[in-house]
């Protein structure tokens, strides 16, 4: 629908132009030889884009990730009443869109139960996408910039893996399936195809394909995520692409299944997930439990995850003094090393991916890694020099 392209790298050299702040350098590329997605740390998730910066889900947001560094871009999935998927967070477009001033839509408020909580606001699911893209993106918390606010539109799926794929290094995707219980009960879909079998068949169309770590897969890599389990399930039978399991809060249960937090977490649905998942993604206080804003002794979740093979993908990691529990002295750097060192996470959400992008530079840097690839294939090419000439 929208032709992209070179459309986001010009909208990026806007974005550096208008602000002065100093912006990662990335290897140029003309699309073929592009610098490989790195696999020799922990990932740095780019929770909704750099979400600290900009307004969550835009295209701001998710190129700046790009250029601060991020392996992977995340964004949550949902759809239009006319059933086009969408980036956004919350089912309801009160937190973060200008809807409130758009009084052409003002008697569109409804009150949905939305996992078990009626739930009151203007919802994804009763806007088409033409009205949805009236709208302008807006910051979630009032601590952070809002000078961005109404200036960026609501994207697409599509439009989002565009992003990606134009990147000029290999950027991965870690897209949810967010609320399918929700969505499917409020959008209906020609043929009978449900939310998750679009959702499939939108990364099948830009050719996102293959196993964890497949030739196919390093060259588009994604990550499918979803705190339903039954939706990961379903789609194992469509695609072999690797799927994360979301945890959320302990007071939470399931969406699709209805299943408690100690449930979820027990060996013996580990050992059934795993069948299904490469990792789980918990909400990091239910890793490591909070009490006084301070963390208390972590729990064995990670040690369990790890026994079965299970990567480990915590969110969320926020800069902001009001996130950060006081063991870590207000430095973000601190949490970062806690979480990369003593627990030892094989990836991090981030709402601030060039922090986290400037302590893994710092503490495992990628150049460095480079070199010494570089010097093994040159003392390879040396030793292979010899037998040639023998
Ligand atoms: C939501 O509201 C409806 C209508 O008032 C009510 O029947 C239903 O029980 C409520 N659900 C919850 C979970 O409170
Ligand atoms: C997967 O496909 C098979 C064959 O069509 C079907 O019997 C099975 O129920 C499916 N499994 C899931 C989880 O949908
Ligand atoms: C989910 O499980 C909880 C605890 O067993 C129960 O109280 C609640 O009614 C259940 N909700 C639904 C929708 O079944």
């Amino acid at each position: 629908m929208v032709s992209y392209g070179v459309a986001p790298f010009i909208f990026l050299l806007l974005l550096s132009g208008c602000c002065a702040r100093p912006l990662f350098t990335l290897p140029s590329s003309n699309g073929k030889n592009k610098q490989p997605l790195q696999t020799f740390r922990p990932f740095n998730l780019a929770h909704r884009g750099s979400n600290g910066e900009f307004p969550e889900e835009t295209a701001a947001a998710y190129m700046r990730a790009i250029e601060e560094g991020a392996d992977f871009i995340e964004t949550d999935i949902l759809a239009s009443k006319d059933g086009v998927l969408i980036c956004h967070h919350d089912v309801t477009l009160d937190d973060t869109t200008d809807i409130a001033e758009h009084k052409e839509f003002a008697n569109r408020k409804r009150t949905y139960e939305v996992q078990g909580v009626n739930t009151t606001g203007y919802f994804t699911v009763d806007f088409t996408l033409k009205e949805l893209m009236s709208l302008g993106a807006k910051q979630r918390y009032p601590f952070r910039d809002q000078q961005y606010n109404g200036q960026f539109p609501i994207v697409t799926f599509e439009e989002f893996i565009s992003i990606a794929l134009a990147a000029p290094r290999i950027v991965g995707i870690y897209p949810e399936i967010k609320n399918p219980v929700f969505i499917n009960k409020h959008v209906k879909w020609s043929g009978g195809k449900r939310f998750e079998d679009k959702f499939v068949d939108t990364l099948m169309m830009y050719g996102y394909r293959g196993s964890y770590m497949s030739k196919e897969w390093l060259k588009q890599p994604v990550f499918i995520q979803s705190f339903a389990p039954s939706s990961l399930i379903y789609i194992s039978n469509q695609t072999d692409l690797p799927k994360i399991f979301l945890i959320d809060d302990v007071t939470i249960y399931t969406e699709d299944t209805n299943q408690s937090y100690w449930e979820i977490t027990s060996d013996s649905y580990l050992d059934f997930i795993k069948e299904y998942v490469v990792g789980i993604g918990p909400w990091k206080d239910t890793v490591v439990p909070v009490s006084n804003n301070y963390l208390q002794t972590p729990t064995d979740l990670v040690a369990r995850a790890h026994a079965r093979n299970l990567q480990v993908h915590p969110y969320t990691y926020r800069n902001e003094n009001s996130f950060l529990h006081l063991n870590f002295n207000q430095d973000p750097y601190l949490e970062y090393d806690y979480w990369l060192n003593k627990i030892g996470v094989d990836g991090l959400f981030t709402d601030f991916t060039g922090s986290l992008h400037r302590y893994q530079e710092l503490t495992s840097p990628l150049s460095q890694n480079e070199d010494d690839a570089s010097k093994l294939l040159h003392k390879i090419s040396s030793m292979l020099a010899k037998y040639r000439k023998t």
